[in-house]
Protein backbone atom coordinates (compact mmCIF):
# COMPACT_ATOMS: atom_id res chain seq x y z
CA UNK A 1 0.00 0.00 0.00
CA UNK A 2 1.48 3.37 -1.02
CA UNK A 3 1.20 5.97 1.97
CA UNK A 4 0.24 9.64 1.74
CA UNK A 5 2.18 11.75 4.56
CA UNK A 6 -0.04 14.47 5.94
CA UNK A 7 0.92 16.75 8.72
CA UNK A 8 2.59 20.49 9.40
CA UNK A 9 5.66 21.79 9.06
CA UNK A 10 8.05 19.58 12.28
CA UNK A 11 5.30 16.56 12.61
CA UNK A 12 7.73 14.39 11.61
CA UNK A 13 6.94 13.17 8.25
CA UNK A 14 10.59 12.96 7.03
CA UNK A 15 11.84 11.48 10.15
CA UNK A 16 9.27 8.59 9.84
CA UNK A 17 9.56 8.22 6.20
CA UNK A 18 13.02 7.32 6.37
CA UNK A 19 12.60 4.74 9.07
CA UNK A 20 9.38 2.87 6.93
CA UNK A 21 12.02 3.13 4.05
CA UNK A 22 14.59 1.15 5.91
CA UNK A 23 12.46 -0.95 7.27
CA UNK A 24 9.78 -2.28 4.79
CA UNK A 25 11.34 -0.88 1.47
CA UNK A 26 9.64 1.66 0.95
CA UNK A 27 10.66 4.24 -1.98
CA UNK A 28 10.41 7.96 0.17
CA UNK A 29 9.70 10.88 -2.09
CA UNK A 30 9.91 14.05 -0.75
CA UNK A 31 8.62 17.18 -2.70
CA UNK A 32 11.12 19.49 -0.26
CA UNK A 33 13.92 16.85 -1.07
CA UNK A 34 13.40 17.46 -4.81
CA UNK A 35 13.27 21.05 -4.84
CA UNK A 36 16.19 21.58 -1.93
CA UNK A 37 18.22 19.54 -4.74
CA UNK A 38 16.74 21.56 -8.00
CA UNK A 39 17.58 24.67 -6.16
CA UNK A 40 21.21 23.75 -5.41
CA UNK A 41 21.60 22.62 -8.77
CA UNK A 42 20.45 25.66 -10.01
CA UNK A 43 17.82 23.62 -12.06
CA UNK A 44 14.91 26.12 -14.11
CA UNK A 45 12.42 24.48 -11.59
CA UNK A 46 14.61 25.50 -8.88
CA UNK A 47 15.30 28.63 -9.93
CA UNK A 48 11.53 29.46 -10.14
CA UNK A 49 10.70 27.20 -6.67
CA UNK A 50 13.64 29.35 -4.64
CA UNK A 51 11.61 32.29 -3.99
CA UNK A 52 8.28 30.50 -2.94
CA UNK A 53 10.51 28.51 -0.67
CA UNK A 54 12.67 31.30 1.40
CA UNK A 55 9.17 33.07 2.06
CA UNK A 56 7.60 29.86 3.45
CA UNK A 57 4.93 29.69 0.57
CA UNK A 58 3.32 27.07 -1.40
CA UNK A 59 5.61 25.73 -4.89
CA UNK A 60 2.69 26.91 -7.82
CA UNK A 61 0.88 23.46 -8.00
CA UNK A 62 1.11 23.18 -11.99
CA UNK A 63 5.12 22.87 -11.57
CA UNK A 64 4.57 20.59 -8.70
CA UNK A 65 2.19 18.39 -10.34
CA UNK A 66 4.80 17.82 -13.25
CA UNK A 67 7.67 17.17 -11.22
CA UNK A 68 5.46 14.06 -9.67
CA UNK A 69 4.32 12.78 -12.61
CA UNK A 70 7.46 10.75 -13.47
CA UNK A 71 8.52 10.33 -10.03
CA UNK A 72 5.57 8.43 -9.73
CA UNK A 73 6.45 5.84 -12.98
CA UNK A 74 8.91 3.71 -11.57
CA UNK A 75 8.09 0.82 -9.57
CA UNK A 76 7.33 0.23 -5.85
CA UNK A 77 5.55 1.11 -3.21
CA UNK A 78 6.18 4.96 -2.30
CA UNK A 79 6.09 7.26 0.70
CA UNK A 80 4.32 10.94 -0.54
CA UNK A 81 6.07 13.42 1.99
CA UNK A 82 4.85 16.86 1.60
CA UNK A 83 2.76 15.65 -1.53
CA UNK A 84 -0.07 16.42 -1.55
CA UNK A 85 -0.45 20.17 -0.20
CA UNK A 86 -3.52 21.64 -1.65
CA UNK A 87 -7.17 20.21 -2.88
CA UNK A 88 -5.83 20.32 -6.63
CA UNK A 89 -2.54 18.80 -5.71
CA UNK A 90 -4.78 15.49 -4.25
CA UNK A 91 -7.27 15.64 -7.17
CA UNK A 92 -4.04 15.46 -9.06
CA UNK A 93 -2.80 12.88 -7.00
CA UNK A 94 -5.62 10.77 -7.30
CA UNK A 95 -6.09 10.64 -10.93
CA UNK A 96 -2.57 10.00 -11.13
CA UNK A 97 -2.66 7.11 -8.52
CA UNK A 98 -5.43 5.84 -11.04
CA UNK A 99 -4.05 5.80 -13.98
CA UNK A 100 -1.01 4.16 -12.45
CA UNK A 101 -2.96 1.82 -10.79
CA UNK A 102 -1.36 2.25 -7.20
CA UNK A 103 -3.62 2.22 -4.23
CA UNK A 104 -2.65 4.70 -1.53
CA UNK A 105 -3.95 5.49 2.07
CA UNK A 106 -3.35 9.27 4.07
CA UNK A 107 -1.53 8.84 7.30
CA UNK A 108 -2.26 12.19 9.07
CA UNK A 109 0.53 13.02 11.76
CA UNK A 110 -1.40 14.58 15.11
CA UNK A 111 0.94 17.03 16.68
CA UNK A 112 0.19 19.56 19.28
CA UNK A 113 1.27 23.05 16.87
CA UNK A 114 3.11 24.17 20.32
CA UNK A 115 5.76 21.35 19.70
CA UNK A 116 6.92 22.51 16.10
CA UNK A 117 8.86 25.49 16.65
CA UNK A 118 10.38 23.41 19.11
CA UNK A 119 11.50 20.89 16.66
CA UNK A 120 12.01 23.02 13.55
CA UNK A 121 14.47 25.89 15.20
CA UNK A 122 16.50 22.75 16.63
CA UNK A 123 16.85 20.39 13.38
CA UNK A 124 19.79 19.65 11.82
CA UNK A 125 19.77 18.37 8.02
CA UNK A 126 21.98 16.20 5.68
CA UNK A 127 21.36 18.30 2.74
CA UNK A 128 22.79 15.07 0.34
CA UNK A 129 20.53 12.59 2.02
CA UNK A 130 17.36 14.67 3.83
CA UNK A 131 18.23 13.26 6.98
CA UNK A 132 17.63 15.27 10.06
CA UNK A 133 18.37 15.03 13.46
CA UNK A 134 17.37 17.19 16.41
CA UNK A 135 20.25 18.94 18.74
CA UNK A 136 17.88 17.41 21.74
CA UNK A 137 15.45 14.56 20.95
CA UNK A 138 17.51 12.73 18.10
CA UNK A 139 21.10 14.31 18.43
CA UNK A 140 23.86 12.88 15.63
CA UNK A 141 26.78 10.87 17.44
CA UNK A 142 28.81 13.60 16.88
CA UNK A 143 27.57 17.63 17.10
CA UNK A 144 27.09 19.04 13.39
CA UNK A 145 27.86 15.59 11.47
CA UNK A 146 25.82 13.05 9.49
CA UNK A 147 26.05 9.89 11.27
CA UNK A 148 26.03 7.62 7.95
CA UNK A 149 28.83 10.13 5.66
CA UNK A 150 30.84 12.15 7.97
CA UNK A 151 29.72 15.30 6.30
CA UNK A 152 28.47 18.51 8.13
CA UNK A 153 24.74 19.38 8.54
CA UNK A 154 23.01 22.17 8.12
CA UNK A 155 20.63 24.67 9.26
CA UNK A 156 17.63 24.61 6.60
CA UNK A 157 17.16 28.34 5.44
CA UNK A 158 13.57 27.98 6.06
CA UNK A 159 13.94 26.75 9.84
CA UNK A 160 14.04 30.40 11.12
CA UNK A 161 10.99 31.04 13.41
CA UNK A 162 9.43 34.15 10.85
CA UNK A 163 9.46 31.56 8.00
CA UNK A 164 8.16 28.69 10.26
CA UNK A 165 5.18 31.28 11.32
CA UNK A 166 4.07 31.78 7.64
CA UNK A 167 4.73 27.88 6.68
CA UNK A 168 2.59 27.03 9.90
CA UNK A 169 -0.24 29.70 8.57
CA UNK A 170 0.01 28.17 5.18
CA UNK A 171 -0.56 24.77 6.10
CA UNK A 172 -3.30 25.47 8.14
CA UNK A 173 -4.76 27.56 5.18
CA UNK A 174 -3.81 25.62 2.08
CA UNK A 175 -2.98 21.94 3.60
CA UNK A 176 -4.98 21.63 6.57
CA UNK A 177 -8.58 21.01 4.10
CA UNK A 178 -7.15 17.75 3.02
CA UNK A 179 -7.75 16.07 6.29
CA UNK A 180 -11.80 16.51 5.29
CA UNK A 181 -10.71 15.22 2.03
CA UNK A 182 -9.50 11.89 3.15
CA UNK A 183 -11.26 11.62 5.87
CA UNK A 184 -14.48 12.19 3.54
CA UNK A 185 -16.77 9.15 3.81
CA UNK A 186 -16.86 8.86 0.08
CA UNK A 187 -13.57 8.00 0.54
CA UNK A 188 -11.95 6.76 3.75
CA UNK A 189 -8.56 6.77 3.39
CA UNK A 190 -7.36 8.37 6.81
CA UNK A 191 -5.42 6.86 9.53
CA UNK A 192 -3.69 8.72 12.40
CA UNK A 193 -0.98 8.37 14.47
CA UNK A 194 -0.06 10.52 17.92
CA UNK A 195 2.65 12.46 16.75
CA UNK A 196 3.89 13.68 19.71
CA UNK A 197 4.91 10.87 21.04
CA UNK A 198 8.83 9.91 21.21
CA UNK A 199 10.18 9.46 17.22
CA UNK A 200 10.43 5.21 18.42
CA UNK A 201 6.93 5.17 19.06
CA UNK A 202 5.54 7.09 16.38
CA UNK A 203 7.45 4.37 14.21
CA UNK A 204 6.13 1.64 16.14
CA UNK A 205 2.50 3.28 15.46
CA UNK A 206 3.22 3.36 12.08
CA UNK A 207 4.62 -0.34 11.60
CA UNK A 208 1.41 -1.60 13.22
CA UNK A 209 -0.91 0.39 10.67
CA UNK A 210 1.83 -0.93 7.78
CA UNK A 211 1.87 -4.88 9.20
CA UNK A 212 -2.02 -4.89 10.29
CA UNK A 213 -2.91 -4.00 6.65
CA UNK A 214 -4.73 -1.00 7.41
CA UNK A 215 -8.12 -3.22 7.83
CA UNK A 216 -10.55 -4.47 5.79
CA UNK A 217 -11.16 -1.49 3.27
CA UNK A 218 -7.95 0.24 3.81
CA UNK A 219 -8.37 2.18 5.89
CA UNK A 220 -6.77 1.68 9.52
P1 LIG B 1 9.19 20.27 3.10
O1 LIG B 1 10.62 19.96 2.97
O2 LIG B 1 8.18 19.24 2.71
O3 LIG B 1 8.95 20.78 4.58
P2 LIG B 1 7.68 20.62 5.56
O4 LIG B 1 6.44 20.01 5.13
O5 LIG B 1 7.57 21.99 6.06
O6 LIG B 1 8.13 19.52 6.49
P3 LIG B 1 9.41 19.46 7.27
O7 LIG B 1 10.49 18.78 6.47
O8 LIG B 1 9.76 20.81 7.80
O9 LIG B 1 8.94 18.59 8.53
P4 LIG B 1 8.77 17.04 8.74
O10 LIG B 1 7.34 16.75 9.09
O11 LIG B 1 9.38 16.22 7.64
O12 LIG B 1 9.62 16.90 10.07
P5 LIG B 1 11.01 16.15 10.36
O13 LIG B 1 10.82 14.68 10.26
O14 LIG B 1 12.13 16.77 9.60
O15 LIG B 1 8.82 21.58 2.25
C1 LIG B 1 9.66 22.72 2.24
C2 LIG B 1 9.12 23.75 1.24
O16 LIG B 1 9.10 23.17 -0.10
C3 LIG B 1 7.66 24.19 1.46
O17 LIG B 1 7.59 25.25 2.40
C4 LIG B 1 7.26 24.63 0.05
O18 LIG B 1 7.80 25.90 -0.27
C5 LIG B 1 7.95 23.59 -0.83
N1 LIG B 1 7.11 22.43 -1.11
C6 LIG B 1 7.36 21.13 -0.75
N2 LIG B 1 6.37 20.33 -1.18
C7 LIG B 1 5.47 21.12 -1.82
C8 LIG B 1 4.22 20.86 -2.46
N3 LIG B 1 3.71 19.62 -2.53
N4 LIG B 1 3.55 21.91 -3.00
C9 LIG B 1 4.06 23.17 -2.95
N5 LIG B 1 5.24 23.48 -2.35
C10 LIG B 1 5.94 22.46 -1.80
O19 LIG B 1 11.16 16.51 11.91
C11 LIG B 1 11.39 17.85 12.33
C12 LIG B 1 12.36 17.85 13.54
O20 LIG B 1 11.71 17.25 14.66
C13 LIG B 1 13.65 17.05 13.31
O21 LIG B 1 14.69 17.73 13.94
C14 LIG B 1 13.37 15.69 13.99
O22 LIG B 1 14.56 15.11 14.49
C15 LIG B 1 12.43 16.10 15.12
N6 LIG B 1 11.41 15.08 15.39
C16 LIG B 1 10.73 14.33 14.48
N7 LIG B 1 9.84 13.52 15.09
C17 LIG B 1 9.94 13.79 16.43
C18 LIG B 1 9.29 13.28 17.59
N8 LIG B 1 8.34 12.33 17.49
N9 LIG B 1 9.64 13.79 18.79
C19 LIG B 1 10.60 14.75 18.91
N10 LIG B 1 11.27 15.26 17.84
C20 LIG B 1 10.94 14.80 16.62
Amino acid sequence: MNLIFLGPPGAGKGTQAKALEERFGYRQISTGDILRANVREGSPLGVEAKDYMDRGALVPDELIIRMMEPVLDEPGDVILDGFPRTVAQAEALDDLLRRKNKPAIAVLFDVDKAALTDRLTGRWTHSASGRTYHVRHNPPQTAGVDDVTGEPLIQRPDDQEETIRTRLAVYEDQTSPLIAYYAHPANHRLARVDALAPIDAVTAQLTKLVTGGFGKDGAA
